[in-house]
């Protein structure tokens, strides 16, 4: 006999902070991945051609070939010693800060470092300050925990520290303070110098946690990186990164680095979350970082998505009528495009309805706004649609 789905049966169950729409707007824009016709802005994911499948290979050959069990087996909740060695080297090398032993632990991806430090530090109610607009994941991660989201805007030079000093000077309170500060999803923009600055100063002399969330740090176009707020102040920021799109994000890896007290906390946070994050993926991130092929490939992988994203705004110059303005990404997956006017949700209805995938700026937002705007993503679209996709995309927005 056939088994239907049923719905409603088991609702009431459901724990208060699942309730409500905390995972409709990743639903929404996955719906999208699936329909191959379609023209694709919508998905953050990394172009499959940067992904090292023939290396991958040849290590887990290897893995079987000598014999090797730590790469089967489960890993000390921290992370296998040689991955968090091989981690700690990378982030001295790119970002001029070694954490120490008791600084830094292997996450399952950089969403499950957020989870942790919800986890660690949020009771329901307390304050978190967000960036407006900020990643969606992170929304729901902090929703999640019931924390109170406090928005502080952005504009080109990324969160507008000013307004936050203001709002802290009027007596906002926030446990935690978490921003994407290089190539931001979704507005594409990154954080002057000069704020990085002034914000680890306001968290030291407010007492919250930054929680600086790295996932586009290393596809920046140039080779001139900004410090991280990290390796400015590891006494006040907790690190959260990812491999997702630097190597591959089909072994779920990360890291937090952060002052030892939180990491200690984050690992026995982790001890009931996971438990470990997979050996496997471990090894091969380890061997995959010693060999300099991250480097190899990071490369390759800036020149290809610069390509895309130049090919992207000049399809935006080419056919967006007067009045649409976008940001013009130095790194990472995103352009942020403004419609006066528009609305934002019908428009990706319609965009859908013509063969083309965007994500409608509200999903970015935790109060509803952004309704005139749109996250464009040009990492994983064929390069050679994208002229098209956004001449369709511009002949549904009125002029
Ligand atoms: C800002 C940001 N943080 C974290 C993540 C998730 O990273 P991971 O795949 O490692 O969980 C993403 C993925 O899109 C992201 O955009």
């Amino acid at each position: 006999m056939a088994v239907t789905p049923e719905t409603g049966r088991f609702e009431h169950l459901f724990a208060e902070r699942t309730r409500g729409d905390v995972g409709e707007g990743i639903a929404f824009v996955l719906g999208f991945l699936g329909r191959p016709d379609l023209i694709s802005f919508a998905g953050g994911f990394p172009d499959p051609l940067t992904f090292p499948r023939e290396r991958a290979s040849q290590l887990l050959e290897e893995f079987a070939a000598t014999g090797e069990s730590t790469a089967f087996q489960y890993t000390p909740t921290r992370g296998l010693a040689g991955t968090l060695d091989a981690v700690a080297g990378r982030l001295e090398a790119v970002q001029g800060r070694r954490p120490a032993d008791d600084e830094l632990l292997i996450t399952s991806g950089g969403i499950e470092g957020l989870e942790l430090v919800c986890k660690t530090f949020l009771d329901r109610g307390d304050t978190v300050v967000i960036e407006a607009p900020t990643y969606l994941g992170a929304i729901m991660a902090f929703r999640g925990f019931e924390a109170e989201l406090v928005a502080v805007p952005m504009d080109e030079d990324g969160l507008q520290v000013d307004e936050l000093d203001r709002a802290l000077a009027a007596g906002l309170a926030p446990k935690l303070l978490y921003t994407i500060p290089d190539h931001q999803n979704p507005a594409g923009v990154s954080l002057s110098a000069e704020r990085r600055l002034a914000l680890v100063e306001l968290a030291r002399r407010y007492g919250f946690l930054v929680v600086e969330d790295v996932a586009y740090r290393e596809l920046r176009f140039d080779d001139d990186p900004l410090p991280s707020l990290w390796s400015l102040a590891p006494d006040v920021v907790v690190q959260a990164g990812t491999t997702s799109k630097t190597f591959l994000p089909g072994v779920r890896l990360g890291w937090a680095a952060g002052p030892a007290e939180v990491t200690a906390q984050l690992v026995s946070a982790k001890q009931n979350t996971d438990q470990c994050s997979g050996a496997l993926g471990q090894r091969m991130l380890e061997e995959y970082i010693r060999r300099g092929w991250i480097d190899e490939q990071l490369a390759k992988s800036r020149v290809l998505y610069r390509q895309k994203c130049e090919t992207l705004l000049a399809a935006l110059a080419r056919w967006m009528p007067d009045g649409v303005h976008w940001t013009r990404a130095e790194g990472g997956f995103f352009s942020w495009l403004t419609i006066p006017g528009a609305d934002a949700t019908d428009l990706a209805a319609r965009a859908a309805e013509a063969g083309v995938g965007i994500v409608p700026g509200a999903l970015f937002y935790s109060d509803g706004s952004g309704g005139e705007n749109v996250r464009l993503s040009f990492s994983m679209v064929d390069e050679a649609l994208i002229d098209e996709g956004i001449e369709r995309l511009a002949g549904l927005v009125a002029p």
